[in-house]
């Protein structure tokens, strides 16, 4: 069925496997219109779309806006540092000012966890999440499982490793989800600081070797150290991290088989990977950031379809 369960995209876990079925397969299409010499569709030019960011965002910003005007849409773009909220106004009250311009759907990236859903409950429009502080990035989950799909045909019984900064990151909340959903194994590995004590409960694996974690998996989801998250120091230096958990072409060549390089960016080349690793055959980062446009503009086009502007 072309439809889907929800009414927003806040989280993952709102999403059923049929619905993450019919994102994928509306992004096929889609992959294939934005392939064309004219990559536009008229689809939604009948609706009004506002990019809010309170954080900033290079990828999904530019993404997002990317993805709306090959839909025909018409966007309004909404940056914090340069708004009335400097002067005090509140989320809602921001929001439902740029509501009564007629917007018919907002996306939002916000600091705060749980700022989608409050968004959400507390105004009458759709509000697709674009990543809210520590807790969720759907949109890049589904990217990239869009994309590790691609490279391998299925997620089902795929071994995924998700390694670095577990704790600060909404990348690896999100992508736990779509992937335990999608059928995948996964795993995650970094110093014990960065992993949170609650990660069993969501039915991973734990690793504190990165060798051994490389070796069981068949795709690696590398993520950054997110220094602007954290308020103490979780190891003793930057040097240290990378001696134990940097991703190398050293390491990689010691496998015995190819594996499957992702991140989703920013990318912090000689921290968590080195340029050869990132910029190699076995790297996935640029299809990631492709698909990305395809996978926003099917979430926008099913999410719109869902709209009552009577
Ligand atoms: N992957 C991602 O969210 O990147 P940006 O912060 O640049 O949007």
């Amino acid at each position: 069925m072309n439809d889907l369960s929800v009414k927003h995209l806040l989280s993952i876990n709102d999403l059923n496997e049929s619905d993450i079925d019919t994102i994928f397969k509306t992004a096929d299409s889609f992959k294939e219109i934005i392939n064309r010499p004219i990559k536009k569709v008229p689809t939604l030019r009948d609706i009004t779309i506002a990019n809010l960011f309170f954080e900033n965002s290079t990828r999904t910003k530019l993404s997002f806006e990317l993805a709306e005007k090959r839909l025909s849409a018409d966007i309004l773009n909404f940056s914090a540092s340069s708004s009335s909220v400097k002067k005090g106004e509140t989320l809602v009250d921001t929001a439902n000012n740029i509501l009564s311009m007629k917007v018919d759907l907002i996306v939002m990236r916000h600091p705060n966890p749980g700022a989608a859903n409050y968004l959400a409950e507390n105004t009458n429009t759709c509000v697709i999440n674009a990543g809210d502080g520590t807790n969720e990035h759907p949109t890049q989950a589904l990217l990239d499982c869009y994309s590790i799909k691609e490279r391998h045909g299925s997620l089902k019984d795929l071994k995924v490793v998700i390694i670095g900064d577990i704790k600060h990151s909404r990348v690896a909340l999100s992508n736990i989800y779509a992937l335990k959903k999608l059928g995948a194994k996964v795993m995650v590995c970094g110093p014990t600081t960065l992993i949170p004590k609650f990660i069993h409960k969501l039915g991973v694996d734990v690793e504190h070797d990165l060798l051994k974690a490389l070796q069981w998996c068949d795709v690696a989801n590398m993520l950054r150290i997110q220094l602007e998250r954290q308020d103490i120091q979780y190891f003793p230096s930057i040097r240290e991290y990378v001696k134990q958990f940097g991703l190398n072409h050293e390491v990689i060549s010691s496998l015995n088989k190819k594996i499957t390089i992702l991140h989703p960016g920013p990318i912090n080349r000689g921290v968590e990977i080195t340029s050869e690793v990132a910029d190699s055959p076995n790297s996935i980062i640029l299809d990631q950031v492709e698909n990305g446009v395809a996978i926003r503009m099917a979430i926008i086009y099913l999410l719109a379809g869902k709209l009552n502007r009577a």
